[in-house]
């Protein structure tokens, strides 16, 4: 498979970038301190979907509760790195850009109006389950490798 590289090191905090992989965007996130508060203190009650199995989350070998810090690309949760595809029928969510997030903090999906939280996860609309999030690497170099 490819893999794509990214050199995190100019992303300041708040920032989102967006790149390609296996011809989907990939949505990286640089969170602020309140986002990751946001994303931290949900309790698994509140998710609509709150496992996210090995193929959804491929950094894990067995299926893992959705909290953040399973989904998290870092120890410290600064660093979010989730498949740009809604899981509901496929259109590419708005919030990469810091307008329309929807009303969880995360990402908003205008087509048919699902609201992912700063997580990543699904909390409110049609879409049945969190962004997936592709197979990566993340070393203290901040270098970023994807696939
Ligand atoms: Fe995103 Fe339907 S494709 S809500």
């Amino acid at each position: 498979a490819s893999t794509v590289r990214v050199d995190l090191t100019g992303v300041e905090e708040g920032q989102r970038i967006t790149v390609k992989w296996q011809g989907r965007p990939v949505f990286i996130w640089r969170r602020s301190p309140q986002a990751i508060a946001a994303a931290q203190t949900v309790s698994l009650d509140d998710l609509v979907d709150p496992v996210d199995t090995s193929r959804e989350n491929p950094n894990h070998e067995a299926q893992e509760s959705a909290l953040d810090e399973n989904r998290a690309a870092d120890a410290t949760g600064e660093w979010l790195v989730v498949i740009g595809v809604c899981t509901h029928l496929g259109c590419i969510p708005l919030g990469q850009d810091g307008a329309a997030v929807g009303d969880f903090g995360g990402w908003f999906c205008p087509c048919h109006g699902s609201h992912y939280d700063t997580s990543g996860r699904i909390r409110r609309g049609p879409a049945p389950r969190n962004l997936d999030i592709p197979p990566f690497e993340l070393g203290v170099d901040l270098q970023l490798v994807i696939g």
